[in-house]
């Protein structure tokens, strides 16, 4: 039996800058080496290099520590940006009917398509990409998280990558993951171009000043800033993408929020993407199935490696070595979602987080702070200048019992901001507003 110690050999304190000074400080570098082990097996080394743990089991941590002081506090969580409401009837009764027909003989199936049920991409490609994408460039997965894994594994080491700054975690940690990083020096890692992207370029990188990379990845809208890029900003993407044979992985995750009619929904929209863009989507922000899992990438058959061979039919080796299909269940669920009467329940349970994301936009500005987002995204992106994000993640649960995500987490540049998820129930995110407005209406 492998005997492992907390004695930390060789970890050194994470640079939480701003760690707040209440807190237990459990956030090391690295996992607690071995003082003493039966394997014979040296570590990844990459993943010595990532920061603490991935964001947001950090912030569950302090979540927990919080609650643990505080046993009474009612928690309200705008932090994870997990759904939260029920899935829609016609939806849940579709994998409901799928489920029980798996019960019977002729319901009954095994394995699927790796690469998903025809149906259903065809239903996609028909529903999102209407004389854009073909069904057989849509790869449907269990969610977009494990599908930029995945893009990471098919592109190999050795790779260059560059990412909004602040952007969703994963594209960043799992590029350290695959050792196409230096070490972390404090600030950011070694050898990723950060895109920055603040209010003072709208939130929009400038691309001028942007070192060429093998890889872009860019999220529109942006988690966490909620910011759409417009029609022109991406064909700027494009070009830049196409001028120096970059390959762009465009996150789509939250496409369906936007509401700007000058904001495409699709790269594939932009004239040339279809060369050099792979696009990844999601159910889970769409029809509440972060835990039903349901995701699709996109990869166009016109594009190319630099060698000239398929990108399309390595991404199909990848699905059919490293995954084994979605869940014939959610499948259904998701063909249910592309139905008329689908459609137009996941249309009404985006809408209800729009209208949250409305209600605390409105809050923050009313109270005289720099607010972004929460237009075309389900995330408000708070500004406090010139402090310290985790420190601000710190007092407003402090003071409020509400988490948030610190900017930070996200990047360099989100410092100085915090991020507040639309996704609750109305009755919290009133609750929310109301506690938000007693501690800092009044400054
Ligand atoms: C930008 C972005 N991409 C992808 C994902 C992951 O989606 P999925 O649940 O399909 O893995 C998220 C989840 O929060 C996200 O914010």
């Amino acid at each position: 039996m492998a005997l492992l110690t907390k004695q930390s050999v060789g970890c050194t304190a994470a640079p939480l800058r701003h760690k707040p000074q209440r807190l237990p400080s459990v956030a090391v570098r690295c996992a607690a080496a071995t003082e003493q082990s039966v394997l014979k097996v040296s570590r990844n080394e990459n993943f010595g290099k990532l920061q603490a743990g991935y964001l947001f089991p950090e912030i569950a941590r302090r979540r927990r520590a919080h609650q643990e002081a505080h046993p009474d506090a009612q928690i309200i969580s705008l932090g994870i940006g997990d759904t939260t409401e029920p899935l829609p009837q016609y939806i849940a009764d579709a994998m409901a009917k799928a489920a029980a027909g798996l019960g019977t003989r002729e319901g009954y199936s095994g394995y699927g398509a790796e690469q998903g049920q025809g149906a259903l991409r065809e239903a996609l490609a028909s529903t999102f990409y209407p004389g854009m994408v073909a069904a057989d460039e849509v790869f449907v997965s269990d969610g977009s998280k494990c599908d930029i894994s995945r893009l990471q594994v098919m592109f190999g080491a050795d790779k260059s990558i560059a990412a909004q700054d602040p952007s969703y975690p994963v594209y960043v940690d799992t590029t350290v993951m695959m050792g196409n990083t230096g070490t972390h020096n404090g600030t950011g890692f070694d050898g990723i171009e950060y895109m920055v992207c603040t209010p003072e370029n709208n939130f929009f990188p400038d691309l001028a000043k942007t070192k060429r990379t093998d890889i872009i990845f860019f999220c529109s809208p942006n988690n966490p800033t909620g910011a759409a890029a417009t029609r022109g900003q991406l064909k700027q993407l494009v070009k830049f993408a196409r001028d120096n044979g970059s390959l762009l992985v465009y996150d789509a995750a939250y496409a369906l929020y936007i509401s700007n009619p000058d904001c495409p929904k699709t790269i594939y929209e932009i004239e040339g993407a279809d060369e050099i863009a792979i696009e990844t989507c999601s159910f889970s922000k769409y029809a509440g199935f972060t835990g039903v899992r349901l995701g699709w990438t996109v990869v166009p058959k016109k594009l190319r490696y630099a060698d000239g061979s398929s990108v399309h039919a390595d991404w199909n080796r990848m699905m059919t070595t490293c995954f084994n299909g979605a869940s014939n269940i959610v499948q259904a669920g998701g063909l249910a979602c592309l139905q008329p009467e689908g459609l137009k329940e996941m249309y009404g349970l985006i809408n209800f987080y729009k209208e949250n994301a409305t209600i605390l936009k409105n809050t923050f500005q009313e109270m005289g702070f720099s607010v972004y987002g929460g237009e075309d995204a389900p995330y408000v992106w708070v500004g406090f200048p010139g402090k310290p994000s985790w420190d601000v993640f710190a007092e407003i649960l402090e003071k409020c019992n509400i988490v948030t995500t610190p900017g930070s987490g996200f990047g360099p540049a989100g410092e100085g901001f915090v991020r507040a998820s639309a996704f609750g129930s109305r009755d919290n995110i009133m609750e929310a507003v109301r506690r938000f407005k007693e501690v800092y209406g009044k400054q």
